[in-house]
C-alpha cells in the first residue's frame, strides 16, 4: 500500500513561478491547502541564479512604452511569439515590479531614488529592472519570505516527483519520492501547477544549475501533454570559461563589449545599430562565426572563446553594479574583470519551448497549469529577450495561482486511478532502481550532453541532427538503467538515474523538432536552410509522446498587430 497525502493544489517546483503561484493561490483563498513540492531546498532552485534583470515598462513619462516592449519582444521572438500573450506579459509586468517592491524587494535605485533599470539585448529602451546583478536571488528571497505569511502553504522540500496521475480528462494527483527516507508516495490533489523550470543540463556546457534536468517536462509529456517549440534552445553569448557560469548581459548593458583575437569589436559587422546588445541569438551566431572563421582565442582548456572586456567600466562601477560578475570571474577563472577581459563563449541558457499551454497557462488536461520556463505559452517564440523570463515567471505564476485556486474551490475530487500508481511504482523500481546493467549511467549522461552540445548547438544542419538522434537512440539501448547504490535515504544515485531517464525523452523531442523545422528562425539556425520560411514554418511545433516515435503536429501562431518582416539589429 503506497503512503498517501492530500492537498487541494499541488505546485511542483519552487522557483520564481512556483512561489509566485503559491502566494497568489493563498491570497485567492485561505481555505485551500497548497503544497509546494521540490526536489531541492527552495533557495537552491535555479531561479536564484538569474542575474541581470526583469523587464517592465516603468517610466512611460521618460520615453518607454508598452507598445515598444511588445514590439521588441515580438521582433526578438522572430515573429513566432503569440502576440496576445506578449501583450499580456507586458501589460501585467509593471505592477509585478511594484508588488515585489511592496513585499521587500531591494531594487537598485537611480540617483533620483527611483527604481533602477539597465540596457539589455534587443530592447529599444533600458527596461531591465535590476538589483545589482543578483536579481533572481533577491526575487526568490522576497517571494519565499512572503510565502511564510500564509498558513495554507506547505513546503515539501527534497521530494522528487516522478509522475502525474489523471483519469484521462482531469488531474488526480502525483507520485513522488521523499528523498530523506526514500519512501514512495501518492500526493492527491484537485489541481496542479507545473513550475519545474527548464532543462538546459541536456547540454554539457550550460549556465544552468546541475539540477536543471527535464523531469517536469517529461512527466507532462508521458502523461499525454504536448511539448511545444522545443527545438528553440537559447545559447547565452557569455558563459565564462571554463565552467559556463553566466556572465550577465547586464555586463554588456553597462557598457562591456566583445573582442576577437584581432582586438576587433566584431559586433559592428553583424548588428551595426545594437552591437553587443542585439538579441541573444544574433550575438551568439556572430561569436560562433568569428570562432569558426579563426578569429577566436584558445582558452587554456583548449576550448575556443572570445573576450568580454569590462576594464573601461572601472572598478568602482563593477563593484557597485556587477559584484556577482566580479566574484564569479575571480573565483571561477582567476580574472579580475577590472584588470583583464573575461573568456566567454555561447552556452545553453534557456528553453523557449516547454509544456504546451494556452494564454492562461492551462494545459491540455483539466486541472493542470504550467508556468515559468517549464511552460510554453508562446510568449518568447523562437528567441527570448533577456529579462523577459523572470518577468514571465511572475506574471504566469500569478495568473495560474489565481486560476488554479478558483478551480479548486469548485472542483470535486475525481475517482483516483490507483492502477496508475502501481504502474509508476513498477516503472521506476523494477525498471530503474532494481534494473541490472553494466554501463555507467554517469558516462552515458556525459555522452548524451556532449552529443547535444556538438549536434544541436548554435548552428545546426540535417546531417548533425540525424547523427545526434542516432547516437541518442544507441545510447538509450545501452544497459545504463540501474542504480548501484541501494540505500533508501538520500539516494542521489537513484535520482540522478531518474533524471537521465527523462533526459533521453526530452532530448529526443528537441532533435526531432529541429530536424523537422527546415528553416532558420530565432535561436534555431540551420546552415542548410539559412533563411526564415514564413510560408512553410510560421507555426509552432507540438510533440506528443508515443512508445514508438514522438508524434509531431503543427499549431498556429497568434498574430494580432505585427506582420512578420525581416529582422535586423
Ligand atoms: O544575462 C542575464 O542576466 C540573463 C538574463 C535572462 O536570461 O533573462
Amino acid at each position: 500500500m503506497v503512503d498517501t497525502i492530500e492537498h487541494d493544489l499541488l505546485i511542483v517546483g519552487s522557483g520564481l513561478a512556483g512561489l509566485r503561484a503559491a502566494i497568489q493561490a493563498a491570497k485567492t483563498s485561505s481555505n485551500i491547502k497548497i503544497a509546494v513540492i521540490s526536489k531541492l531546498q527552495v533557495m537552491r532552485s535555479h531561479s536564484v541564479s538569474a542575474e541581470g534583470g526583469t523587464a517592465a515598462v516603468l517610466f512611460p513619462e521618460e520615453g518607454d512604452s508598452i507598445e515598444s516592449h511588445v514590439y521588441d519582444t515580438v521582433k526578438g521572438s522572430d515573429f513566432l511569439g503569440d502576440q496576445d500573450v506578449i501583450e499580456k506579459l507586458v501589460n501585467e509586468m509593471p505592477s509585478e515590479i511594484y508588488q515585489l517592491e511592496h513585499w521587500g524587494m531591494p531594487w537598485s535605485r537611480r540617483e533620483d531614488g527611483r527604481i533602477g533599470q539597465r540596457n539589455f539585448g534587443g530592447y529599444s529602451y533600458p527596461r531591465a529592472t535590476f538589483a545589482q546583478d543578483k536579481v533572481g536571488f533577491y526575487e526568490m528571497q522576497t517571494l519565499y519570505d512572503t510565502c511564510q505569511k500564509f498558513d495554507n502553504i506547505e513546503f515539501y522540500n527534497e521530494w522528487f516527483t516522478t509522475s502525474i496521475i489523471h483519469d484521462g480528462q482531469k488531474f488526480c494527483g502525483i507520485t513522488a519520492i521523499k528523498l530523506s527516507s526514500g519512501t514512495f508516495y501518492t500526493i492527491k490533489g484537485k489541481a496542479l501547477i507545473i513550475a519545474t523550470g527548464g532543462a538546459g543540463r541536456l547540454y554539457s556546457y550550460s549556465t544552468y544549475s546541475l539540477s536543471s534536468t527535464p523531469e517536469g517536462l517529461d512527466m507532462a509529456y508521458r502523461a499525454g501533454m504536448a511539448l511545444k517549440d522545443m527545438e528553440f534552445v537559447q545559447f547565452h553569448p557569455t558563459g565564462i570559461l571554463p565552467s559556463g557560469i553566466l556572465i550577465t548581459e547586464g555586463a554588456r548593458g553597462e557598457g562591456g563589449y566583445l573582442l576577437n583575437k584581432d582586438g576587433d569589436r566584431f559586433m559592428k559587422k553583424y548588428a551595426p545599430s545594437k552591437l553587443e546588445l542585439a538579441s541573444r541569438d544574433v550575438v551568439s551566431r556572430a561569436m560562433m562565426t568569428e570562432i569558426n572563421e579563426g578569429r577566436g582565442f584558445k582558452h587554456e582548456t583548449g576550448v575556443d572563446c572570445l573576450k568580454l572586456d569590462l576594464r573601461h567600466l572601472g572598478n568602482e562601477l563593477i563593484i557597485k553594479k556587477l559584484p556577482a560578475i566580479r566574484e564569479i570571474s575571480l573565483k571561477f577563472s582567476g580574472i579580475d574583470p577590472a584588470k583583464e577581459p573575461i573568456d566567454v563563449r555561447p552556452v545553453s541558457h534557456y528553453m523557449m519551448g516547454g509544456i504546451h499551454t494556452n494564454i492562461d497557462g492551462a494545459t491540455e488536461i483539466q486541472g493542470i497549469w504550467a508556468a515559468g520556463e517549464a511552460a510554453c505559452n508562446s510568449v518568447h517564440g523562437a528567441n527570448r529577450l533577456g529579462a523577459n523570463s523572470t518577468a514571465e515567471c511572475l506574471v504566469w505564476g500569478k495568473i495560474t495561482g489565481d486560476l488554479a485556486a478558483k478551480y479548486v474551490l469548485e472542483a470535486k475530487s475525481p475517482q483516483f486511478p490507483l492502477h496508475l500508481v502501481s504502474a509508476e511504482e513498477k516503472r521506476i523500481y523494477d525498471g530503474i532502481f532494481r534494473g541490472s546493467g553494466s554501463v555507467n549511467p554517469y558516462e552515458v549522461r556525459q555522452d548524451l550532453t556532449d552529443m547535444m552540445n556538438e549536434k544541436a548547438y548554435v548552428f545546426r544542419n540535417e546531417n548533425d541532427l540525424i547523427d545526434g538522434l542516432k547516437k541518442l537512440r544507441e545510447l538509450k539501448q545501452k544497459t545504463w538503467k540501474h542504480v548501484d547504490d541501494k540505500a533508501k535515504e538520500y539516494n542521489t544515485n537513484f535520482s540522478n538515474v531518474m533524471e537521465l531517464d527523462s533526459m533521453f525523452r526530452v532530448a529526443e523531442v528537441i532533435l526531432v523538432g529541429a530536424i523537422a523545422r527546415k528553416e532558420s528562425r530565432g535561436a534555431h539556425a540551420r546552415t542548410d536552410y539559412p533563411d526564415r520560411d514564413d510560408k512553410n514554418f510560421l507555426h509552432h511545433t507540438l510533440v506528443y509522446y508515443d512508445t514508438k516515435e514522438p508524434i509531431i503536429k503543427k499549431h498556429p501562431v497568434t498574430i494580432t498587430k505585427y506582420k512578420p518582416v525581416e529582422r535586423k539589429y
